[in-house]
């Protein structure tokens, strides 16, 4: 087998990604915060052509947590403002490379013709096979949670499942990522190293990859280098070392 690309058979099938870092790129050029928003569109944009072209089936991308509501009105009206353009002008080419947009989180809180560009974009799209790209927005993993488990006491509630059969799988299947695989890798850029309330229960097993690089400059070397690091590591799910290594 020494001439099987290693690369091939440990491609990562769901990369989530934290773009952070948009503010201080910004800031560091003196520039306004809102500037770096603008740039990170850009780099978000390589950043799918990229995952996707290397065979990656599922691209989950954290673009507004529920706490960053919290930030100066100026920013958050920018950012929502940035979702309809940057929606209008790249549906198409997300569409004719195949790839499916869907948001996921709490859309209530946007205005009617933000979720209206949403609904078109994932209706044009939602037949496209070569990889899904989930935009969490007003998005929080607690409040996935949450909503999963209203699901299943009302289910419980309606007497079709008692609460004792309840298993983690029951679980997972009303979260909002019920039909895709877990994340294997997760990424996040800009420094820091949290969660920020991403996706909680889908990580339980995700290689974590951090990098400094900042959003607007994350670029395709550094994508490579998270793949990468990604085909090097050893996923044990808890099991020993020398028990992975009999079987192959
Ligand atoms: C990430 O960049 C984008 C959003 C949270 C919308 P930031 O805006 O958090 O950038 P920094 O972390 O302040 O540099
Ligand atoms: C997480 O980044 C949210 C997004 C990238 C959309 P933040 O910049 O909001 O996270 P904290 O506040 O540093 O934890
Ligand atoms: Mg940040």
């Amino acid at each position: 087998m020494g001439e099987m690309n290693q690369n091939q058979i440990t491609v990562a099938q769901h990369v989530a990604i934290i773009m952070d870092g948009n503010g201080r790129w910004a800031q560091q050029k003196l520039m306004p915060r809102t500037y770096g928003h603008k740039k990170g569109v850009e780099a978000t944009r390589k950043a799918i052509g990229f995952y996707a072209k290397a065979g990656v089936r599922h691209l989950t991308l954290f673009a507004f947590s529920s706490e960053n509501w919290n930030r100066p009105q100026v920013e958050v009206s920018t950012l929502m403002s940035l979702f309809i353009t940057s929606l209008k002008k790249n549906t198409a080419e997300l569409h004719a490379n195949g790839i499916r947009i869907r948001f996921i989180g709490d859309r209530s809180a946007f205005s009617k013709s933000l979720v209206r560009q949403i609904e078109q974009s994932e209706a044009l799209t939602a037949a496209n096979r070569v990889m899904t790209l989930n935009v969490a927005a007003n998005y929080g993993g607690q409040w996935d949670i949450l909503q999963a488990v209203k699901k299943l006491a009302a289910r419980v509630e309606q007497q079709e499942i008692t609460s004792t059969e309840i298993t983690a799988e029951h679980l997972a299947a009303e979260l909002t990522l019920a039909d895709s695989p877990d994340p294997d890798l997760f990424i996040r850029t800009g420094g820091e190293k949290r969660i920020s309330n991403f996706l909680l229960w889908q990580i339980a097993y995700a290689e974590l990859f951090f990098t400094d690089v900042l959003w607007p400059d994350f670029s395709a070397e550094v994508m490579q280098q998270s793949l990468d690091t990604f085909a090097s590591r050893q996923r044990r799910f808890g099991k020993t070392a020398e028990q992975l290594e009999l079987k192959s």
